[in-house]
């Protein structure tokens, strides 16, 4: 990644990236308390998981996003700790032996591993449950027709016309030749829609108008399928060491991917075009959207 990415904007993104990312740690540290008593179990494993790193990407966008329309940052931490603790919980349940029965996560076991299989599609439901109580506290907008927007787009985003949706297809799209409106379909329900919400929670923070938000859609639709396409060319071509997580696993599952549509060459060829189009699209907000710019870059050019 550093070797194509220019030295000097790549500092300024990298260092956005762990700031973020570490904001985001010390809110989830903070809104996943610890307990006592024999259900600390769960949020033990709550904890695991949503502590145990990640790149930290949607928080990023949100982040990021929220900035450009000047949206007080502890706000838009509170979500993106939100929206963090969705993605964890979709990555637990991911790996569960019903699901893509993956050992490995981020590097580390995966909770299932770790703790048990009740135990990880718990913790997967306290962390769900979770980000909309946070969604739904006062200190994460003071007026209740913006928490109650926040609510409803992530709900939207997450649920059977969304990821869990998309999640649905992956598993039924098994070992099954799909064409490409098709997959690109899969991709946008079970990745692209997260990372949509994730694009719109600063404006829905910020009460933008209608143009921004239209940008930022054009945006996150473009910049969610290059995401997933990059995951399915690193479990072909990354290490398990690199990725932190099983590598080469769709391949031997049979899953619908853009690279087993298209082969490696031209899925790359792909996300890179995406990339630069998801750029193009934020010209309009200036200087204020660079870093959301460059993490278009990052996203096809990263190693895990
Ligand atoms: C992996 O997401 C799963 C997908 C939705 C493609 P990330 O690549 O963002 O995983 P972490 O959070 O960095 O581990
Ligand atoms: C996971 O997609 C998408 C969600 C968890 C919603 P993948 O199954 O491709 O993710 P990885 O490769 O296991 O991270
Ligand atoms: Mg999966
Ligand atoms: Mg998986
Ligand atoms: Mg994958």
């Amino acid at each position: 990644m550093t070797d194509t990415i220019d030295t000097a904007e790549s500092r300024d993104f990298e260092s956005a990236l762990s700031e973020t990312a570490s904001a985001t740690e010390t809110a989830l540290e903070r809104l996943i308390p610890q307990v006592d008593g024999p259900e600390s179990r769960v949020v033990d494993a709550m904890r695991y998981s949503a502590l145990g790193g990640g790149k930290r990407v949607r928080p990023f966008l949100i982040i990021c996003g929220a900035e450009i329309f000047d949206v007080p940052t502890e706000q838009a931490e509170r979500v993106a700790a939100a929206a963090e603790m969705i993605h964890t919980y979709s990555l637990i349940h991911d790996d569960l032996p019903a699901m893509d029965d993956d050992d490995l996560r981020r590097g580390q076991p995966s909770c299932h591993k770790k703790f048990d299989e009740a135990t990880a599609i718990l913790a997967g439901d306290g962390l769900l449950t979770l980000a909309f109580e946070v969604l739904g506290e006062s200190e994460t907008h003071p007026l209740p027709a913006v928490r109650c927007e926040l609510t409803v787009a992530l709900a939207k985003a997450i649920g059977a016309q969304g990821m869990v949706g998309g999640q649905m297809l992956d598993l039924v799209a098994e070992n099954q030749d799909l064409d490409m409106p098709t997959v690109t379909r899969l991709q946008r329900l079970k990745t692209g829609a997260l990372i949509e919400f994730c694009c719109q929670a600063g404006a829905i923070l910020g009460q933008a108008d209608e143009k921004s938000r239209h940008h930022l859609h054009t945006y996150s639709h473009d910049l969610g399928l290059a995401f997933q396409i990059v995951d399915d060319l690193l479990d072909v071509e990354g290490s398990t060491e690199e990725i932190g997580k099983t590598a080469g696993k769709d391949a031997d599952a049979g899953k619908a991917t853009f690279v087993s549509l298209l082969g490696a060459e031209r899925a790359r060829e792909q996300a890179g075009i995406l990339a630069d189009q998801a750029a193009k699209h934020l010209e309009i907000f200036g200087n204020k959207a660079n870093l959301l710019q460059k993490l278009a870059k990052f996203v096809v050019e990263r190693r895990s």
